[in-house]
């Protein structure tokens, strides 16, 4: 890596707003819902799906949740209205699963009813270790009653094949992702290429099932492991898709998939708290600032 690239990476949390927002501008699709879902609309009309996501997590009172909840009910009204090909990823935290388990499970039931009102899907974001439980449990008592919702298994913990062999059936429609979060060793494996076997494993056992998974990373070489897989299995179109996160650079990757006439998943971030999750992104690939200053002094 780059080592100037990497030390501006590091301390860009120390930069003020308006310096970071030319490199958060390629991963966040705009501070509001009617950008974001101009930047949805357009990404459908290249042939790319989209989940779209409301930046934050954590929120500390009943009030900011219910009002987080309202948001994305009118998102989904949105998306309805305006025909997008767009579900919604929410993570418990925002909807209120540090205020109390009976509060994020209220707001997250809310969401399903308009949902299931308005044909449209939600995926539980999976947060870090101390919320696994409570957000697997929130997936299943949201199971009895509604069809339209499903989890994130992040294959980087050690639980997760024993969490897929749990949950495993027809009714599962589960993201695969490799974990975002710092986890220690006593629940995340390590190591890079065991994360990335243990991934391979877990799409297997739900391909193997009669489970729909969206195979949610930018690990060119772990796409193409899947992808070998599904082939030479004959998983039928309709038991998967790929999912990248808005802005990840692909190098033609995604196009390929589309042209093979996989569902191709963008996850699409928007809101004011911006800031966090640029800095995350950009700390995740220094790349992205070479190419933004590029881009800012040729024009
Ligand atoms: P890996 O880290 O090996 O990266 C592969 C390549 O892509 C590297 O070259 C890297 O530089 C580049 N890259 C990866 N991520 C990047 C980024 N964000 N920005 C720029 N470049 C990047 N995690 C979680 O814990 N809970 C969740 O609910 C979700 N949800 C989710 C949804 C979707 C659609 C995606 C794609 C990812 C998530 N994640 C997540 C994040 C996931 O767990 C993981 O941390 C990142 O995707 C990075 O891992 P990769 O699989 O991309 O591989």
């Amino acid at each position: 890596m780059n080592p100037v690239n990497f030390l501006i990476g590091s301390i860009l949390s120390l930069f003020p707003r308006w310096l970071v927002k030319p490199f958060a501008k390629p991963y966040v699709a705009g501070e509001t819902m009617g950008v974001a879902l101009d930047h949805i609309k357009s990404l459908n009309g290249k042939g790319f799906a989209a989940t779209v996501d409301i930046l934050g997590e954590h929120v500390e009172s009943k009030k900011e949740a219910h009002s987080i909840t309202m948001d994305y009910l009118d998102i989904l009204d949105a998306i309805y209205e305006k025909g997008l090909d767009c579900n919604l990823s929410i993570k418990p935290t925002h909807i209120g699963l540090d205020v109390g388990y009976e509060t994020a499970k209220e707001n997250l039931f809310m969401l399903l009813e308009k949902a299931s009102d308005t044909k449209n899907f939600i995926r539980i974001d999976m947060e870090n270790t101390p919320y696994t439980d409570a957000s697997i449990k929130l997936y299943l008592e949201a199971l009895i009653q509604f069809s339209n919702v499903g989890p994130v298994i992040q294959a980087y913990l050690h639980r997760s094949p024993d969490d897929i062999k749990r949950l495993n059936g027809e009714k599962l429609n589960v993201r695969i992702c490799k974990g975002i979060y710092k986890e220690s060793e006593h629940h995340a494996i390590q190591s890079g290429s065991r994360i990335n076997e243990q991934y391979l494993e877990l799409v297997k056992m739900i391909l193997n099932g009669n489970g729909y998974v969206a195979i949610a990373t930018h690990d060119i070489s772990l796409v193409d492991a899947t992808d070998k897989w599904i082939t030479s299995n004959n998983i039928p179109k309709d038991r998967f898709e790929f999912q990248i996160l808005y802005g990840v650079p692909m190098g033609g990757k995604l196009e390929e998939l589309l042209a093979k006439g996989y569902t191709v998943r963008q996850y699409v971030p928007f809101g004011e708290e911006w800031f966090d999750y640029s800095v995350r992104r950009l700390k995740e690939n220094p790349k992205i600032i070479t190419y933004v200053l590029k881009n800012m002094f040729r024009s």
